[in-house]
């Protein structure tokens, strides 16, 4: 018991280096239940601590060169065994994590590895910095401070140290915070509700229960099929909104880099870029003009992101400043759930 686990860990770790999702990765392949979860606690703990545990590699190892990929990873591994969960013996994770750079064939390594995991234990090391110590890239953080205030900023990071909440909505898991936005809408029956980018589905459906009948858009077949409603429509690269102005109710929950979701997703913090920022945007105000251009007079617009960055958010909507009625942002650690931002437009 326990070697599959580190083993399944270690590739999915390893495919995530290669730009993978972990939770993709992880759901991709059937292993037993037990050593699934194993897996998967040690996937998100070390990409939620990823920085901190770098940190914690040199403290331990006296050293600051630059180590291999498959070294790095089993080493990352064993010290999130040791120090962050309760259950693993020591000599276990130690045992494993040489096994895994064994398997990896490295093994002119192994000395080293096992050296490093027996000197790891769980006294306190002071982080030398509060990005360190939130386990946060710099410049991430610094950019919430500035948006948001210290205060918030940490608290949203402190956040996605941990494992979201689950929350049950129908049939499916949904985020409380996300489960938040479809209300904005204020949808009644008679409504006529378009869904722009709809897939997987969650507010679809959510909305689906005021009982209107919605319209669901999306740039993925795949993913759009999945969604069981009357009316799907798959767009094109074009983007253009194959409808005339009638439209109620729209939702734009645009695709987004992600950033209040980090505690799910805790791979975004280490890859996302400012100008993924930019990139981003300018695909969101274009989908908002589209969208726009077919809600029907008197209509209502709800544009919103799990991102909480200003690129994406109230500087997409300055493009249409009048038809702005209210925006904010719920932030992690403020208020409960995932962070979002919203914006009603008329
Ligand atoms: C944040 S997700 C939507 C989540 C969905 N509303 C839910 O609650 O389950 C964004 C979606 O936008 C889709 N998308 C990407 N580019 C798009 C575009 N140009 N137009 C419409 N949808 C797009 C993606 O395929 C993805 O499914």
């Amino acid at each position: 018991m326990g070697t599959n686990a580190r083993g399944f860990a270690f590739d999915v770790l390893e495919a995530v280096e290669h730009g993978g999702f972990a939770d993709d990765l992880l759901r991709a392949q059937a292993i037993d239940p037990q050593e699934a979860a194993l897996a998967s606690e040690i996937v998100f703990g070390v990409l939620r601590h990823r920085s901190q545990i770098d940190y914690l590699i040199g403290h331990y190892s006296g050293r600051t060169a630059k180590l291999d990929r498959e070294v790095r990873i089993a080493l990352r591994i064993g010290i999130y065994q040791i120090r962050y969960l309760d259950r693993i013996p020591p000599h276990a994770a130690v045992s494993t994590s040489v096994d895994l750079v064994k398997r990896a064939r490295k093994s002119s390594a192994v000395g080293f590895v096992n050296a490093v995991l027996r000197k790891v234990d769980r006294d306190p090391i002071p982080y030398p910095s509060d990005a360190l110590a939130l386990s946060m890239p710099d410049w991430l953080l610094g950019k919430w401070e500035t948006q948001f205030g210290a205060a918030a900023a940490y608290a949203a990071a402190a956040y996605f140290l941990s494992k979201p909440p689950a929350f049950q909505r129908g049939e499916r898991q949904m985020d409380f915070g996300a489960q938040q936005i479809v209300p904005l809408l204020r949808l009644e029956p008679h409504h006529r509700f378009l869904d722009v980018c709809a897939a997987p589905g969650n507010k679809t459906l959510q909305a689906a229960e005021s009982g209107v009948q919605p319209v669901a858009c999306d740039r993925s077949r795949k993913r759009l099929a999945a969604i069981p409603v009357a009316r799907r429509v798959q767009l094109d690269a074009a983007q253009t909104l194959p409808f005339q102005p009638v439209f109620d109710r729209i939702l734009v929950d645009a695709p987004c880099s992600g950033t209040g979701t980090l505690g799910r997703n805790p791979e975004i913090k280490w890859r996302v870029t400012p100008e993924e920022f930019a990139r981003q945007a300018e695909r969101q105000v274009q989908i908002l003009r589209e969208a726009l251009a077919v809600l029907a007079p008197n209509g209502r617009l709800v544009y919103s992101t799990c991102s909480l960055e200003r690129e994406e958010n109230e500087e997409v909507i300055a493009h249409f400043a009048d038809r702005i009625q209210t925006h904010g942002y719920r932030l992690p650690g403020r208020e409960a759930g995932d962070g979002f931002f919203h914006a009603v437009l008329a």
